[in-house]
């Protein structure tokens, strides 16, 4: 399966907006390593470029501020602080989860969590969808991916990546759907 159809399948039960997640992850869980990601995996950049391009991302601020040239291009950028002086170029700054529900409410895109450890803890019982990479190998690191309840998900797509000269490590891609979708906005 190629990429296009890779991000094409999703049941028709899932409308805009809806949280997924988009993670990377080693074999022991790790996401990040002093601020910046624990590997160099340019077929993974790419991936989240397809995944998240034309949606919103939703980051915290350690996050936004490990992107090179900020903020992420034809994307909604939304940065979480508690710094109410903070301020991000191209980017919405938001102060709260409240805040942030607020702002996406009537954005008729996916909205992406991008990380990191707190933003994923964050919107746990919101997210439809997860794009889970896992990178076979173990990194050193200091940075987790929280522990999910994937009897709550079932995979709908599975990607091999392709290993060569720029991409060492063996990787793969997944889609998961929760079973049962939910609506993070009927709450509120
Ligand atoms: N492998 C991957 O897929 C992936 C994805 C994302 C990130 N990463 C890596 O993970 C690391 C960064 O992640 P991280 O978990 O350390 O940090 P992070 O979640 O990106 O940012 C943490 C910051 O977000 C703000 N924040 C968090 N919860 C908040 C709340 N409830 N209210 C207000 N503000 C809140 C705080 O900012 P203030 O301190 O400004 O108040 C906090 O210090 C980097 O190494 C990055 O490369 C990896």
């Amino acid at each position: 399966m190629d990429e296009k159809n890779f991000e094409n399948c999703l049941s028709n039960k899932i409308r805009t907006p809806y949280f997924t997640f988009v993670w990377a992850e080693d074999k022991n869980g790790l996401i990040g390593n002093d601020g910046q990601l624990p590997w160099h995996l340019p077929n993974e950049m790419k991936h989240f470029v397809n995944v998240t391009t034309g949606g919103v991302v939703i980051m915290g601020r350690k996050t936004y501020e490990s992107i090179p040239n900020p903020p992420l291009k034809n994307r909604i950028n939304i940065v979480l602080t508690n710094n109410k002086d903070y301020t991000a170029d191209g980017a919405i700054v938001c102060h709260s989860k409240e805040d942030i529900l607020d702002y996406v409410k009537d954005i008729d895109k996916p909205l992406h969590i991008i990380g990191g450890t707190s933003l994923f803890d964050m919107f746990v019982d919101d997210v439809n969808v997860l794009y889970r990479t896992v990178v076979y190998e173990e990194f050193e690191g200091d940075t987790f991916m929280p522990k999910l309840n994937y009897k709550y998900f079932q995979v709908v797509e599975t990607m091999d990546g392709i290993v060569d000269e720029e991409n060492l490590y063996s990787h793969e891609f997944f889609i998961y759907e929760r079973k049962k979708l939910v609506n993070p906005f009927e709450k509120n």
